[in-house]
């Protein structure tokens, strides 16, 4: 993809049977991120949230609070609508499904595909969800219960209309194994091929109006309403004007969907097909991230274990909540969340590395130089540049961003950070201020810093838009619209610019002891279990020699299944084998260039009839494993771990 391409992002349009929670919130600001990114690129970005608002879940919803399904959804679309600009997010439009232009694009392509033979009117009896406002297939219930509301659902016979979506089961196998990219992070587009290893079957796309009312009236039969999801995908391009607008000609073909795995299906194997039979092209990438949860389970607006929005960001601050979500979360895979964690980034990320570094070096710039930006000595510069970890960064970002690593991209962004703290403490400016001679190093080394902060500041501009600006502004910066490539030539910052005085970025937050014992005050009150085995001296850890190893290839073992044969690269020239219990939680695939922790002077043992040269350190979550690994790529094998 060229970088400077229109981009357009969407996020799914939530339903309005209950209120936004921190579920709905990352998702959305997950978007905003990606299309403030891609606006720093210098790209045209188009993105679009909005509400869901047919459905039995809603006409639900409504009776129970003693209205119309439309005051209701008017209701919660407006909670949802006033939430986003609280959050820093800035969505290009806000669709809702009851407006009049959706509804229309809806009864058009329902039409163009009745046309087409691709629709049939049959009877059927199936399982049904409510919750999900969909039949289940036997297979894909769990215990008998749907997998998502953990409910029974309902036998329900009745004549419907159907959408011939087996017919199309080949075609999406053969699209989704040509395009690695359409269905992303690998282990979902793994699932939904494997979904599609059995007959897939045709799809339900009506509701009888004895049953429910309130949805779109079919166009060849007013005796029935549509299916809440084939009303509901087709947002993403009637928001867009389908089909004659420019938005839609210019957006369109550069469509990326961001969903969690609960509405994987959906996206994934209704929306391509309905977009196929309609005869229009297919979305280019759908994005997919795992589930806030809270104590064990899924945080949902059913199971009533929501954190509100609104309560977090007075709180902390809308950039501090930003910041977490994004840098907390794996993209693709699940987290956990508890305020005890808001704090925790807070306090360690946000009020110590950053937030210190810049009151610190602001400081000093009035100390030294009375506020104003000083000029460095050209010769000096080169051993005292910080270009180097600079770029480190900015290339971490380029990459990671485009995937969606939003925690990796930071993770990048702080190593810089941590760097420049370090770098504060070696060339000791306050040392230099006492010597005269030292001067040229003192601005020099200033200059360095100041320029630092700038790049960090563009770099966690998507993430935190608020902090980047207040950061620049004390630079003596007003930049605007932010341009990545500012930030990819180091020296850009003025010298003999002005900068002004800063209160704290990130106050530090006082933890109350009752939720949260500072882990070194307290001691500890727990046993572990397993026991802490007995206490070992320093001389014994040094015996152990811990290595990195790059893995070169993995694959299984016959007849262990829980074991697989991985060789690694410990920088020795004849790579190792190794024998890992890991085939349950990892597959080969997954393995290759992953870089792992080797016990490398363990004697051999022999496994299964391989010998294994050492051991993978791993933790287990009841009974997945997970393996220690390195924050940064690229380390060279071999490298000790200490
Ligand atoms: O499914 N963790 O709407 P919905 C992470 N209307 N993300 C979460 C989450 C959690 N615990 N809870 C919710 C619908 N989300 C349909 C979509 S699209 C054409 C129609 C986020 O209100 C996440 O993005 O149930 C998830 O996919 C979405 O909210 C579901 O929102
Ligand atoms: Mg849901």
């Amino acid at each position: 993809m060229n970088q400077t391409d229109p981009f357009y992002i969407t996020t799914p349009i939530y339903y309005v049977n209950a209120k936004p929670h921190l579920g709905h919130a990352y998702t959305t600001i997950a978007a905003d991120v990606v299309s403030r990114f891609h606006k720093m690129l210098g790209a045209p970005t188009y993105f679009l949230t909005g509400t869901d608002e047919h459905g039995d879940k809603i006409a639900e919803a409504a009776e129970l609070n003693a209205c119309t399904p439309k005051e209701y959804a008017d209701q919660i679309s407006a909670l949802f609508k006033n939430l986003w600009p609280k959050l820093s997010v800035e969505n290009d439009h806000f669709i809702r499904t009851t407006d009049e232009s959706h509804k229309k694009v809806v009864a058009d392509v329902l039409q163009k595909i009745y046309d087409s033979g691709d629709i049939y009117y049959s009877e059927y009896e199936g399982l049904y969800c409510v919750g999900c406002e969909r039949f289940y297939q036997e297979r894909e219930l769990v215990d008998g219960k749907c997998p998502d509301h953990k409910k029974e659902p309902t036998r329900i016979k009745e004549s419907n209309y159907f959408f011939r979506m087996g017919k199309y089961q080949q075609w999406l196998i053969d699209h989704i194994e040509t395009n690695p990219d359409f269905i992303r992070p690998k282990q979902y587009r793994n699932e939904v091929l494997s979904f599609l290893k059995e007959p897939l079957e045709d799809l339900c796309i009506s509701r009888p109006k004895t049953r429910l009312t309130w949805g779109i009236t079919l166009p060849f039969d007013e005796n029935y309403v549509t299916y809440v999801w084939f009303d509901a995908l087709l947002n993403y391009v009637s928001a867009l004007g389908y089909p004659h607008d420019e938005k839609f000609t210019t957006f369109w073909p550069k469509v990326q969907h961001i969903v969690a795995k609960d509405i994987l299906k959906t996206h994934a194997i209704y929306w391509p097909t309905m977009l196929k039979a309609a005869g229009i092209p297919i979305f280019n990438t759908l994005n997919v991230h795992g589930f806030w949860n809270m104590g064990e389970a899924k945080m949902s607006k059913s199971l009533g274990n929501v954190a509100s929005p609104e309560g977090l960001i007075e709180k902390y601050g809308v950039d501090a909540y930003r910041f977490f979500l994004m840098r907390d979360m794996a993209f693709g895979h699940d987290s956990n969340f508890s305020e005890d964690s808001i704090v925790k980034r807070i306090n360690y990320d946000l009020a110590n590395d950053l937030g210190n570094l810049f009151s610190r070096v602001v400081a000093m710039s009035f100390k030294y130089f009375n506020g104003v930006v000083p000029e460095p000595d050209a010769t000096l510069m080169e051993e005292l540049t910080l270009a180097d970890d600079a770029s480190a960064a900015l290339k971490i970002f380029q990459n990671e961003m485009p995937l969606f690593a939003f925690d990796r991209a930071l993770k990048g962004i702080w190593v810089f950070v941590s760097r420049m703290n370090k770098y504060v403490d070696e060339t000791a400016p306050w040392d230099l201020a006492k010597d005269e001679a030292s001067a040229p190093r003192l601005k020099t080394v200033m200059y360095n810093l100041l320029e630092g902060l700038r790049v960090v500041a563009g770099l966690i501009s998507p993430v935190m838009p608020g902090t980047a600006k207040t950061m620049l502004a004390h630079l003596g910066i007003d930049e605007a619209p932010l341009m990545l490539s500012s930030f990819e030539t180091w020296g850009v910052l003025p010298p003999n610019g002005t900068i002004t005085k800063v209160k704290a970025l990130f106050p530090r937050i006082e933890m109350k002891k009752a939720d949260t014992p500072e882990p070194k005050a307290a001691p500890a009150t727990q046993a572990l279990k397993p026991p802490l085995k007995p206490e070992i001296s320093f001389d014994d850890f040094q015996d152990l020699d811990l290595r990195v190893g790059t893995v070169l290839h993995a694959e299984p073992i016959a007849k262990a299944n829980k074991l697989l044969k991985v060789t690694v690269d410990l920088g020795e020239g004849t790579p190792r084998t190794i024998v890992a219990g890991i085939a349950k939680s990892y597959t080969p695939e997954e393995l290759e260039g992953a870089q792992v922790v080797v016990v490398a002077n363990l004697a051999p043992a022999t496994l299964m009839g391989v010998e294994s040269q050492g051991m993978i350190l791993a933790a287990t979550k009841r009974k997945a494993l997970s393996l220690a690994t390195f924050n940064l790529d690229g380390l060279k094998p071999g490298t000790p771990v200490k």
